[in-house]
């Protein structure tokens, strides 16, 4: 069974080996400053960041979800970027990456957010395969500098 609620204070020992999972998969480095402010924002809610986590049937943290809610110039409403999304080995083919896809959905609606939105790579097929059954994509491609 899995739970999605959002993350509190108490979680950082469990969700720290989630969080450097998911960098990690990406072969990002982040400072121990980044990582401590990161956790900061998302237990207190500050500049738009939110966070969910998953547990399992015995309390343990198996996944995560990152928000970001930012004004736009389209809408009145804030739009929901999706910017972290990861579910432990262990955790995963058991439901926790929809349950947490469906958690955002319930938050970004909470919030009365006109968009949700996020980025993934094109030969992740896993998470792709999830979107997929979820939302849909889009022509945009994304540049960086
Ligand atoms: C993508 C990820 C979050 C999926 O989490 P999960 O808990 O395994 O997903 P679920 O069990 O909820 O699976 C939901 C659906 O996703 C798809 N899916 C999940 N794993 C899959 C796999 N290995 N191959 C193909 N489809 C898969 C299936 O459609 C599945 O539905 P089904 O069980 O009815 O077949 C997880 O694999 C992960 O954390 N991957 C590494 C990090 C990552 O890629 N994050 C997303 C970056 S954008």
């Amino acid at each position: 069974m899995t739970t999605i609620r959002p993350i509190r204070e108490e979680d950082r020992d469990a969700w720290l080996p989630l969080w450097r999972g998911y960098n990690d998969f990406y072969r990002n480095e982040p400072t121990d400053e980044v990582t401590q402010t990161t956790f900061r924002r998302l237990c207190d809610g500050s500049d738009g960041l939110f966070g969910l986590v998953s547990e399992d049937g015995e309390g343990r943290l198996v996944g995560l979800a990152h928000l970001v809610f930012h004004s736009s110039t389209w809408a009145t409403g804030p739009y929901c970027y999706l910017e972290d999304l990861f579910v432990s080995r262990e955790g995963r083919g058991s439901g926790a990456g929809m349950a947490l896809i469906k958690g955002v959905y319930e938050e970004a609606d909470r919030r009365s957010a006109a968009h949700v939105y996020w980025h993934t790579q094109q030969y992740n097929a896993p998470a792709r395969s999830l979107y997929d059954t979820v939302a849909h994509a889009t022509s945009f491609v994304v540049y960086e500098r």
